[in-house]
């Protein structure tokens, strides 16, 4: 057997030749079409989205392409979640359902909005909402369901969709991870994320399959609710009215004009971006199909490869460290378990570490234990390596990443 970089062997990928990466140029679609529309923007003079034409012109076109009725633009994906979260309106001390493996982006949102984050259990395969345990949860306070579609692969929407209508309450996708995913397993004319919800928020930020550095975007079909959300992006001033007028809380997400700019030439090129990085995962996952312990990413025609999960069997906590470490040795930089512990864990949420010593909404009223959600914590703590994906991604790049898995994976598994 090869005797692993992580020991001293040779790597797979020599330091010198990097893998296309999301923090450089070759890893990113930004080019000069970008160039030239930061160029349009600042020789208009007019950079503000307020009275500007780029952020309409991106919220219809996002709105068109992914098949929803209205856009909202905003400043990020957290503030995206924001505007959904505040246009359900819980009262304080109400309950949003809520998955503990995403980014904090998922939940900051609902603590901003005095709501307490009900975190459900996950499914195994995929990390994304577990239905069941969704219903479970659901009680008296529950206002809304946050739904992520962890890594690229949609969570079952439809099936939470039929559990949230039935309780009459919101279900909010989370697609930061998710852009252009198809909901219907092998369906290519299938409803996409951010359309089966009332609300799909979208992020912007720079390791996103598209990106502004930040930014965000909310869809929905419904008028009122995309009303409200431009106006608590805009500190609550109903600019429609033409009344300088401030009517009701709210913050200042205003995307501006230089980021909607950028944002709709990336939006261009997102198709092309989604078919190469879907292309790239079928070829890795068709030659490393077939190894011992190892589960790859589940596709069914839906999946669009934000990462590529893999879910290995039988590691410890610090075997599944070794085997993420041992692939970046090789030249291809992994992570293990994605978070260092679910969102629950975190201490913002089991310290209550929230409004001055008050520990609202959290205090008194949610505890998150160590077992809160234990599919989750098997996933986070002992199964998931999450290998970086790209859309610049050779032939000869996927070559490597193949020959590097295979050859961890065969020292942790030997057959
Ligand atoms: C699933 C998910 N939700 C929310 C966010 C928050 O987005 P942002 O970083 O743009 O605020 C991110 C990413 O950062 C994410 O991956």
């Amino acid at each position: 057997m090869d005797v692993l970089a992580i020991d001293g062997g040779s790597p797979v990928r020599p330091a010198g030749r990097p893998l296309p990466a999301v923090t450089e140029p070759t890893g990113r679609t930004l080019g000069a079409e970008e160039e030239a529309a930061v160029l349009r923007v600042l020789r208009s003079g007019m950079l503000s989205g307020v009275w500007g034409s780029e952020v309409p012109a991106l919220t219809t076109e996002f709105a068109q392409l992914v098949g929803a009725r209205h856009a909202v633009a905003c400043t990020s994906g957290t503030a995206a979640l924001h505007l959904a979260v505040a246009v359900v309106d819980p009262d304080p001390g109400d309950e949003i359902i809520v998955p503990p493996i995403s980014d904090m982006g998922t939940v900051a949102p609902v603590i901003a909005q005095n709501a307490v984050p009900v975190f459900a259990d996950v499914e195994p395969g995929t990390g994304n909402l577990d239905p069941s345990s969704v219903a479970a949860l659901i009680g008296p306070r529950t206002r809304a369901v946050i739904a992520v579609h962890l890594f690229g692969k949609p969570a079952a929407v439809e099936e939470l969709r039929a559990i949230t209508d039935r309780a009459g309450i919101t279900l909010i996708e989370d697609c930061a991870q998710a852009y252009l995913a198809r909901v219907r397993p092998h369906d290519p004319d299938g409803p996409l994320v951010g359309t089966v919800g009332q609300l799909g928020c979208f992020s912007l930020q720079q390791y996103k399959h598209i990106t502004t550095g930040d930014g965000g975007l909310v869809t929905t079909d419904d008028p009122e609710l995309a009303r409200r959300m431009r106006r608590f992006a805009d500190k609550g001033w109903p600019r429609e009215s033409g009344e300088r007028a401030y009517l009701s809380f709210a913050l200042n997400y205003r995307m501006t004009e230089l980021v909607a700019a950028v944002a709709r030439e990336q939006l261009r090129k997102l198709p092309g971006v989604v078919a190469r990085r879907r292309a790239c995962a079928a070829d890795a996952t068709k030659r490393l199909a077939g190894l011992d312990g190892l589960t790859l990413p589940p596709d069914d025609g839906d999946h669009v490869y934000w990462y590529y999960p893999l879910l290995v069997d039988g590691l410890s906590r610090s075997g599944m460290a070794r085997y993420a470490a041992a692939l970046t040795a090789e030249g291809v930089p992994s992570v293990a378990g994605y978070l260092s512990r679910p969102l629950y864990a975190e201490p913002v949420l089991r310290e209550a570490r929230t409004y001055g010593s008050s520990g609202f909404p959290l205090r008194g009223r949610a505890t998150y234990p160590d077992g809160l959600c234990p599919v989750a914590e098997d996933l986070l703590y002992r199964r998931l390596v999450v290998v970086p994906w790209n859309e610049n991604y050779t032939a000869a790049d996927v070559d490597d990443i193949v020959a590097a898995i295979a050859k961890v994976h065969a020292e942790v598994m030997p057959s």
